[in-house]
């Protein structure tokens, strides 16, 4: 098994069970060098192309970014995988493309929805190319839509944000938005066992899968369980509005009956899962204190 990364955010320390096993090893390359990716690819049987620009917050202020990153990478891992024979792909999508729905919980069979973020805009971009090589080449794909991704190895997001702003400052927190956005998160271990369940019984095409659980919190609900936690009861400065930045959804909430129709149910509850996340970035200071690059 092969592990591609450019390590711009992802930690060599993560892998280090991965890189005790014989079975597995590290090629540390781009996505968009072509040469490395072909010859990476060459001898694989499938891929989970996870690799992306994750951030959804910043889009605005590098507008190239998930253009390059999330859909040119797409591609290039598409063409790679053409190139070597490869055709099976599961790919890290995003509850983001539903921008703001009108359905809740909602479907993969929503309507067509508006884009309010360049990271969203470039998921489904992906998405589509997916489903396209799977039309003209004959590929088989497995396409996730995850809400928010808690737990272990945990880098970027709201955990991390407000456990960063509580070290500083334990007295006084910035909340971006109105605290009461609606929000779904889903456990990292429940995540993977949702796609392994998917993949194992896929038959051809492109198939999509919401995962995500069948409950939501508010921001305040999430930041309140932090707090407790940490034994912090910092005032709460809100900075107003019902989104946290321009593309932040106010209320995702992901239907998974296709998913669950497989018989996968979430081990964790969205409360465990946000206490699972502050215990192991107190119990891994160095994530907290490095983060994403
Ligand atoms: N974390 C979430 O809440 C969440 C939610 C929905 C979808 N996703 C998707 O799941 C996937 C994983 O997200 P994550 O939160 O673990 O993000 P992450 O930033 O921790 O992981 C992304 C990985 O891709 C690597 N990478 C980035 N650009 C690359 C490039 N050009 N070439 C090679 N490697 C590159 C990074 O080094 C990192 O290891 C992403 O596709 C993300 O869009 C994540």
């Amino acid at each position: 098994m092969t592990g591609y990364d450019n390590l711009s955010t992802g930690r060599r320390e993560f892998l280090a069970g991965a890189l005790a096993h014989g079975a597995f090893r590290l090629v540390v390359g781009d996505l968009l060098d072509e040469t490395a990716l072909h010859a990476a690819m060459e001898g694989q049987d499938a891929v989970f192309h996870l690799a992306a620009n994750a951030d959804v917050r910043f889009g605005l202020e590098h507008p190239q970014r998930d253009l390059e990153q999330n859909t040119i990478g797409t591609f290039r891992v598409l063409e790679a995988m053409r190139a070597r024979g490869v055709r099976r792909i599961a790919f890290s999508s995003t509850g983001s493309i539903y921008g703001e729905p009108t359905v809740f919980p909602t479907p993969e069979t929503a309507p067509f929805p508006v884009q309010t973020s360049l990271y969203g805009a470039s998921k489904l971009a992906g998405e589509a190319l997916i489903s396209a090589y799977c039309e003209g080449f004959g590929f088989e794909a497995c396409i996730f839509r995850f809400v928010s991704v808690l737990g272990e190895r945990y880098s970027h997001g709201h955990v991390f944000d407000f456990l960063r702003k509580i070290a500083r400052d334990p007295t006084r927190i910035e909340v971006l938005g109105d605290g009461r956005q609606r929000k779904s998160y889903l456990y990292v271990h429940d995540c993977i066992d949702a796609m392994f369940a998917a993949w194992s019984r896929s038959s051809g095409g492109a198939s999509v899968y919401n995962l995500g659980t069948d409950e939501f919190c508010t921001v305040d609900d999430s930041l309140g369980w932090i707090c407790e936690r940490l034994g912090v009861r910092p005032e709460r400065a809100y900075t107003g509005g019902a989104r946290g930045w321009v593309g932040d959804s106010p209320f995702i909430f992901l239907d998974t009956a296709r998913i669950r129709a497989l018989g996968w149910r979430p081990q964790l509850s969205i409360r465990e899962s946000v206490l699972r996340t502050v215990d192991y970035l107190r119990a891994h200071p160095w994530v907290l204190e490095r983060g994403a690059a």
